[in-house]
C-alpha cells in the first residue's frame, strides 16, 4: 500500500483503535456484568426483550456505550480521511490505476451504475459518504481491523464461511458484496483451480479489493455491478456466496438477490450467504442481550435493515424467492466472537449463521 503514516498519525490510529478495544471489551463487559446482576429471575425462561432493553437502558455503561461507539467510529473514519488528505495525490494515483500489465486479476467498473436507491440517504454504519463515496476501501478497511478487535485481519470470517460450504469440486466462485475483498481471498487459497469472481456496486471499494488481491498475488475478476441485476449469464458459476450483505438490504433486494444467484448457479450448484444468527436463535441459544444488543447498534449506527433482517427465517426467504431443491441453516465455528474458541467475546459469543440453497 502507498497510503504511509506518520509517527503521530500512527500514534492517533493506535488511540483511537485502543478506544474501539475497550468499547467491544471493556464497555461490553460492563454491560454484560449490569445485565447479569440485574436480568429477572424468571426460572428457566430468559427475560423478554423488553425486560432486556429495560434493564440496559438504566445502565450507565450502555448510555456511555451508545454514545461512544458512534462518535469512536467518527473519529477513525476522520483520522484515516486526514491521514488521506495528506498525500491525495498519491493517494488517487494509486487507486485509480488498475489492470496494471504484470495484473494477475482484474477490475472492471461500470461508471453508468448508480448507488442503489435504498443507500441515497444513509451514512451505513456512519461510513462517511457511504461505500461509494470517495475513499470508501480505505475508510472500511482502515476501521473494520480495529473495529473488530483484530480479529479478523487474516479474513477469518471469509475462511469461516469459505470453510463451511459444502466440499465440492467449485470451478467458478462468485462473492456477491465483496467489499474488499476480505470474503473473496480464501477461495483463491482454498480452490487455487478455479476462477474467482467479486461483484461490488461501489467502485472505490473494488479498487482497493483490487489492489488488495494484487499485492497479495491472487488472481480475483473484480467487477462493480447490481447483486440484484447481476451481468453474468445463466448457469455460468458453482458455488455464489453472500458474507455480511443481507443485513444492510431491504427486503425486496434479499429475493431479488436470491433470484440472481439461482439463475447464474449451474444443476448443483451452491448459494450461500452467512451472517450472525438469526434473534431467535441468539435468545434461544446463545443470551437475550446479544440479540438486544444487535438489534440496538442496527437502530443507533445507521444499519436499518438489521432488526427486519434478524428476525426472519433465513430458509424461509431463500425458499420462497427461488426454486432451490435444498435449503438448510448450518452453524458455523465463530472466531470472532469466541463461539468455540476459548477466546473472550464481546457482543455476547455465538455462531456463525450460514444459510445455504442447493440447486438440483
Ligand atoms: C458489510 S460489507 C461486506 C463486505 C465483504 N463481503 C466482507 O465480508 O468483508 C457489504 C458490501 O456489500 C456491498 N453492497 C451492498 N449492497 C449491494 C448491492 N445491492 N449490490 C452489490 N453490492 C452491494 C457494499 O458496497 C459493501 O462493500
Amino acid at each position: 500500500m502507498t497510503i504511509t503514516t506518520t509517527r503521530s498519525e500512527r500514534a492517533k490510529l493506535d488511540f483511537v483503535g485502543g478506544l474501539m478495544a475497550y468499547n467491544s471489551m471493556g464497555i461490553g463487559k460492563s454491560m454484560f456484568t449490569h445485565y447479569e446482576a440485574n436480568k429477572p429471575k424468571h426460572g428457566d425462561a430468559e427475560p423478554s426483550f423488553d425486560e432486556v432493553k429495560a434493564i440496559m437502558e438504566g445502565a450507565d455503561a450502555y448510555k456511555f456505550g451508545a454514545f461512544f461507539e458512534r462518535h469512536n467510529h467518527a473519529m477513525m473514519f476522520q483520522t484515516t480521511l486526514d491521514i488521506v488528505a495528506r498525500q491525495k495525490q498519491q493517494a488517487d494515483d494509486w487507486l485509480d490505476t488498475y489492470n496494471a500489465p504484470g495484473s494477475v486479476g482484474s477490475l472492471t467498473l461500470d461508471p453508468s451504475l448508480e448507488p442503489p436507491r435504498y443507500y441515497k440517504n444513509l451514512e451505513i454504519h456512519t461510513q462517511p459518504g457511504n461505500y461509494h463515496g470517495e475513499y470508501g476501501g480505505v475508510l472500511y478497511d482502515w476501521m473494520i481491523h480495529p473495529f473488530l478487535v483484530h480479529r479478523d485481519d487474516n479474513d477469518e470470517m471469509g475462511w469461516d464461511l469459505a470453510n463451511g460450504v459444502p466440499k465440492r469440486d467449485y470451478k467458478r466462485i462468485l462473492d456477491l458484496g465483496c467489499g474488499v475483498g476480505k470474503s473473496t481471498l480464501p477461495y483463491c487459497d482454498l480452490y487455487p483451480d478455479a476462477e474467482i469472481h467479486g461483484i461490488d456496486y461501489a467502485a472505490p471499494m473494488l479498487k482497493y479489493a483490487h489492489k488488495k488481491a494484487e499485492s497479495r498475488g491472487k488472481a480475483v475478476h473484480y467487477s462493480q455491478q447490481l447483486a440484484e441485476d447481476l451481468q453474468f449469464e445463466d448457469e455460468s458459476f458453482d458455488l455464489v456466496t453472500a458474507l455480511w450483505l443481507y443485513h444492510e438490504i431491504p427486503r425486496k433486494s434479499m429475493d431479488k438477490i436470491a433470484q440472481e444467484a439461482y439463475r447464474v448457479l449451474r444443476p448443483g450448484g451452491v448459494f450461500a450467504i452467512m451472517e450472525s444468527p438469526p434473534f431467535k436463535v441468539m435468545r434461544e441459544k446463545c443470551s437475550p442481550l446479544s440479540e438486544f444488543l444487535l438489534d440496538s447498534t442496527g437502530r443507533r449506527m445507521e444499519d436499518p435493515y438489521i432488526p427486519m433482517f434478524f428476525s426472519l427465517d433465513r430458509v424461509e426467504m431463500l425458499q420462497g424467492a427461488a426454486p432451490f431443491d435444498k435449503v438448510y441453516d448450518k452453524e458455523l465455528p465463530n472466531h470472532l466472537t469466541g463461539w468455540s474458541t476459548d477466546g473472550q467475546y464481546f457482543f455476547g459469543a455465538f455462531p456463525w449463521w450460514a444459510t445455504i440453497g442447493e440447486k438440483s
